[in-house]
């Protein structure tokens, strides 16, 4: 079932007088910036995972059959490495918009790679949320990840892209090489 948390985040974070605000993104963000962004720098936070355990219903699926996307889930002692940008408080907007399938804006501390730190903001889809599908094995998330799509087309394609994007930044991270190794057996066979 798909959900809508434009509202939700509309009504979260006024931003308190800030002109400029940190995001951290862990999926698409990290490869697809269809926003305008000041400043962008590889980072990571501490205390959550990377998880293909979110459906979508309106990019990568469609209702009734949802393809599935990134989320984060709370990991004690885990950290999870993507992409953090610079935006002005309007773009989010736009990312309610395209996030708006189980997404809540939630507030983090950002480390950068090169150095210091700073709060900022964070989609997490939770698993209160009516588009999660839940944890399954990595074998299994690449078989449905294999035949999902949707208007903004391939699930494989979603995966890859983000797969290449954390390769290109040098970082690797166990559940997505699982699913990619499996993703590629598919795909060839
Ligand atoms: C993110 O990339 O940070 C959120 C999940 C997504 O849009 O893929």
């Amino acid at each position: 079932m798909s959900t809508n948390t434009i509202l939700a985040n509309q009504s979260l974070h006024r931003f308190d007088g800030h002109d400029k605000v940190w995001l951290f993104g862990y999926g698409s963000l990290i490869w697809k910036a269809d926003f305008d962004y000041i400043e962008r720098r590889p980072a990571r936070i501490f205390g959550w995972s990377r998880r293909f355990w979110q459906g979508s219903h309106d990019h990568r699926g469609r209702p009734g059959a949802p393809g599935r996307v990134a989320t984060l889930i709370a990991d004690p002692g885990a950290l999870c490495a993507g992409m953090a940008y610079l935006i002005t408080p309007e773009v989010f907007d736009h990312l309610d918009r395209r996030e708006k399938n189980g997404y809540l804006r939630e507030i983090v501390t950002i480390e950068f790679s090169d150095g210091g730190n700073a709060q900022g903001l964070v989609y997490i889809a939770g698993p209160g949320n009516k588009a999660f599908l839940g944890a399954a094995s990595e074998a299994e998330i690449a078989r449905h990840i294999a035949t999902a799509e949707g208007p903004s087309g391939l699930n494989r394609d979603y995966f890859f892209h983000l797969a290449d994007a954390l390769r290109r930044m040098g970082e690797s991270d166990v559940h997505i090489d699982r699913i990619e190794r499996e993703l590629r057996r598919i795909a060839g066979a």
